[in-house]
């Protein structure tokens, strides 16, 4: 692990920090087309400063530049080049950059095909109300998975109105209350008295977790204020507001918290076509490399990076248990399409607890990468 100086490709050059961005500058001098498109980038930036020269080979070249305990690397870097756990337990900083490419006479971030593709297709497939836990829930509730107990209820206009100008405050709590009573005790599913986990029909606020968990049924309103105040960009724009309270599920194994409370459980992402009954993939919930380019809060990361090697390792040994019960049970659901299908490992079973389209979920890329390079 060097402390700084440049690696790419073919070669690790360990610099002294104070010699490196003259060393950089010097590297462009050297090279006459270098230096034309340099000129070019620096022309197309509007601030400049002396360091600016990082981001220059990180983003353009590829680099990976290790500079005042901040290591900057490309977006499109191949993990192997750098050991990001080592740096983040000898706490230097990862900084991701975009890559950069040059067209029609400046500079451009790249978006690969398959980035390209899913932004658009993801944005009409996240509108989809499919996506709310009201349409997949009953179908998946009884295909052989355990699901946590669920009740769900829509908040009325009024409410949904109150929500949509930005005044959950004055949401009534007695007749929210009084409304879950009475769907719980028809449905007898749900002991209000119990821990439970809180979201909303198409997404939770699991980057606050703590708001996603309640003690018992008199902690919700509270909690819901925490949500809005949270969500509340997300829901400007909905049409009908989906609440819904689940039997809180509990691992019989410990793990470490990110987001505010949430345990870095071990979680399956597994991309399901219902048409064909096919496994698109299935991948790990904590995707080590996402995990450590995407986690902004430094406590966060730490923690992240002193876990994932255990997630890993349960991730891998359950796989072929999770993919032998999906292969034999998702074909029971009654669904059209390309899902993305979340399993909570609780320690002794595969619990069903979210679902998406999968052309608007996280590792879709994945997919996609999978099948051309299979081509
Ligand atoms: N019933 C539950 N009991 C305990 N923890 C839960 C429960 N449901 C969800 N969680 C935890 O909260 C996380 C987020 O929940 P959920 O998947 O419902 O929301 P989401 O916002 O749609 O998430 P994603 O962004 O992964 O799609 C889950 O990954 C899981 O760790
Ligand atoms: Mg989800």
């Amino acid at each position: 692990m060097i402390k700084s100086g440049i690696i790419n490709e073919n070669e690790v050059i360990e610099l002294e920090n104070n010699d490196l961005i003259s060393y950089l500058y010097n590297l462009i001098d050297k090279s006459t087309d270098n230096k034309n498109a340099f000129e070019i980038y620096k022309q197309n930036q509007f601030f400049w400063s002396d360091s600016s020269v990082i981001d220059y080979f990180v983003k353009v070249l590829g680099f990976v530049v290790i500079y005042d305990k901040v290591v900057y690397f490309q977006s499109e870097l191949k993990s192997e080049l750098i050991d990001k756990i080592d740096y983040i337990k000898n706490g230097f900083q990862l900084k991701k950059l975009p890559k950069m490419i040059y067209k029609n006479g400046k500079f451009i971030k790249y978006l690969s095909p398959i980035q390209q593709e899913i932004e658009i297709a993801g944005f009409d497939h996240s509108i989809n109300p499919e996506n709310d836990l009201s349409f997949w829930y009953p179908r998946t509730a009884n295909i052989g998975f355990k699901t946590p107990n669920t009740i769900i209820t829509n908040f009325t206009d009024a409410e949904t109105n109150l929500i949509k100008t930005g005044k959950w405050n004055n949401l009534c709590e007695k007749d929210l209350l009084e409304r879950i009573r009475i769907i719980a005790k028809q449905s007898g599913k749900l002991d209000l008295s119990n821990e439970m986990f809180i979201r909303l029909g198409n997404s939770s606020n699991k980057f606050n977790f703590d708001s996603c968990h309640i003690n018992e049924i008199n902690e919700l309103y509270q909690k819901l204020m925490i949500m809005f105040d949270d969500m509340y960009f997300k829901l400007e724009w909905q049409q009908s507001i989906e609440l819904v309270l689940r039997e809180y599920i509990k691992t019989n194994y410990q793990r470490n918290r990110i987001y505010n409370g949430m345990p870095l459980n071990t979680e399956f992402r597994v991309f399901y076509d219902f048409d064909t009954n096919r496994i698109l993939g299935i991948f790990n919930y904590w995707e080590k490399d996402t995990m450590l380019d995407n986690l902004h809060n430094n406590q966060d990361l730490i923690t992240f990076a002193n876990t994932t090697h255990e997630i890993e390792c349960d991730f891998n040994n359950l796989y072929p248990f999770l993919k032998k019960e999906a292969e034999y049970k998702l074909p029971n659901a009654d669904l059209k399409g390309k899902w993305s299908v979340d399993f909570l490992y609780d320690g002794k079973e595969f619990i069903l607890i979210d679902m998406a389209h999968a052309e608007c979920s996280y590792y879709y890329d994945k997919v996609l990468s999978k099948q051309r390079t299979l081509k």
